[in-house]
């Protein structure tokens, strides 16, 4: 028997037996995904000559977490990626996150050429916890090689935390300006830096807001207010505990900063959230988009269960990038956001549009190849009657013997009596830890009985602005094959639809 057992495990069966099945109904058709193994944060997002970059936390190997890398990959349009080779592998370190600035100047020295060279700073994890530094790499090739710096580290404090470097160019003072965290003291710490390689230390911001989990990749960002950009404040973003206890996410401050100094303008406990769902996570808005445009790209999962996303033969997406507005409200200044405009259909052929109509219970939209691949977009526009909840169920497979019985589902609805927007993922499909069930929930007044919704369908995730982005909810699902049924439905009462837009953005 035991030689059997042996047998077994050295054959080529027992490989075939631990390969898991692929699983291309859950491979996103307009979200980023590696083409195989695992990511986790995006890093270095810069935009130069054209190209929308993207590098990425990878393990190379493995359809899990480990042996960190740079992956790579651009876009002309932040929808359509083409994969490169990997950008900075590990080697004795593992190569943690960071970020990538175009050295118009050559402040570096590391240019060769006529064209402007690329510098890469990023954390430099030694393994089992012994020590974190700040790392330096460049590239004088759009990006496509990279030489690590022979005088790396740059910056090392001795410290085992001590990570997520994010540069910026401060036009005021002419310098370069790094935020970095100490991740269990709440904390992150300012540099400067005339030639991004010696640093200075020169301030520091914690210990305020969010912080019943460790503080990760921040980012600063100035933004001007909308509708009048002369006038511009600065958001500090923090990767932490999200809007629910034990489950990351991201908050914001807004305030000013000095090139020193980051002032909070609201009081120490203003908590201010980026999504409202499970899945966003390690955000960083993008460098020298064009147009001084605000694009925010996300990891889509969630350390609480990422190593348990059942994907194969890769693991782990980006969230759509989203473009972000600074809005004046009555409760202050906020952040909105909003899918990036280049998220569009491919042909018009593929829009689905209808307007006025009002319908109460259940309204299965059939029949619609639009839905068949589980890959679209839906805007709808509500106007409030009757109904105290209502909204969209999608994703979804009735009983064949009865038609009563739903299988799955996902929901997406408006309470009006709580006044929150919500997913309910609860019979999404396969629960792949017992911590994923969840109905998340973001509170939402609305002004003049409107609810509008921007719906991101794609396999796998279900991403929904409200409002104009005034708040949103994203969350990864794991439906069975061919559950793409699609409704409207409310609780009771009725409801009106002003105006429904469905895009199919299968590719
Ligand atoms: C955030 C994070 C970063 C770190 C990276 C490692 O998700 O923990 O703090 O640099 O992931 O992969």
């Amino acid at each position: 028997m035991k030689k059997l057992l042996l047998l077994f495990l050295f054959s080529p069966l027992s490989l075939l037996a631990q390969t898991p099945k692929e699983t291309p109904h859950w491979r996103p058709a307009y979200h980023f995904t590696p083409q195989k193994n695992w990511t986790n944060d995006p890093n270095g997002m810069v935009y130069y000559q054209g190209e929308y970059h993207l590098f990425y936390q990878h393990n190379p190997y493995e359809n899990k977490w480990g042996h960190m890398s740079w992956g790579h990959a651009v876009s002309k349009n932040l929808v359509d990626w083409e994969h490169l080779p990997i950008a900075i592998p590990e080697d004795s370190v593992w190569i943690f996150s960071g970020s990538v600035v175009v050295d118009e100047n050559n402040s570096s020295g590391f240019q060769t050429g006529s064209e402007p060279c690329m510098v890469a700073l990023y954390t430099a994890d030694y393994h089992d916890g012994k020590k974190e530094a700040q790392y330096l790499a460049y590239s004088n090739d759009r990006g496509r090689t990279w030489t690590k710096y022979a005088g790396n580290p740059v910056i090392d404090l001795h410290m085992t935390d001590f990570r997520d470097p994010h540069v910026i160019w401060h036009e005021k003072t002419q310098n370069w300006v790094m935020s970095v965290v100490f991740p269990k003291e709440y904390k992150v710490v300012f540099f400067t830096s005339k030639n991004l390689k010696n640093w200075t230390r020169v301030g520091e911001f914690g210990d305020q807001g969010e912080v019943r989990k460790i503080w990760e990749c921040p980012a600063l960002v100035e933004m001007p207010l909308e509708g009048n950009p002369q006038n511009t404040k600065w958001l500090l973003f923090i990767s932490t505990n999200g809007a629910t206890e034990k489950f990351e996410g991201m908050q914001y401050f807004v305030g000013d900063f000095d090139g020193t100094t980051f002032k909070n303008a609201n009081s120490p406990e203003t908590k201010l959230y980026v999504d409202y769902g499970k899945d966003f996570y390690a955000g960083i808005p993008y460098t020298d988009a064009p147009e001084n445009q605000k694009i925010l790209l996300g990891w889509m999962s969630s350390w609480q269960y990422a190593d348990a996303v059942p994907t194969y033969p890769w693991k782990g997406a980006m969230a759509i990038p989203r473009s972000m507005k600074l809005r004046k409200t009555v409760e202050g200044l906020r952040l909105f956001q909003e899918p990036v405009s280049m998220l569009q259909p491919k042909d018009t052929y593929r829009v689905f549009e209808k307007s006025d109509f009002v319908f109460s219970k259940e309204k299965q939209l059939d029949g619609m190849s639009l839905f068949a691949k589980n890959s679209y977009m839906v805007e709808i526009e509500f106007e409030l009657k009757s109904a105290k909840d209502f909204g969209l169920k999608i994703a979804r497979k009735k009983d064949k013997m009865d038609d009563k019985k739903i299988l799955q589902e996902t929901i997406i609805g408006y309470n009006r009596k709580t006044e929150q927007l919500y997913i309910d993922r609860t019979k999404s499909g396969l629960m792949i830890k017992e911590n994923f069930a969840s109905i998340d929930k973001a509170d939402l007044k609305l002004e003049g009985n409107v609810l509008k919704l921007k719906v991101l369908v794609d396999k796998s995730s279900v991403e929904v602005f409200a409002n104009d982005g005034k708040v949103a909810i994203t969350n990864l699902i794991f439906p069975e094959e061919n559950t793409n049924m699609f409704s409207l439905f409310t609780a009771s009462g009725k409801v009106k639809v002003k105006y429904l837009k469905i895009s199919d953005l299968s590719r």
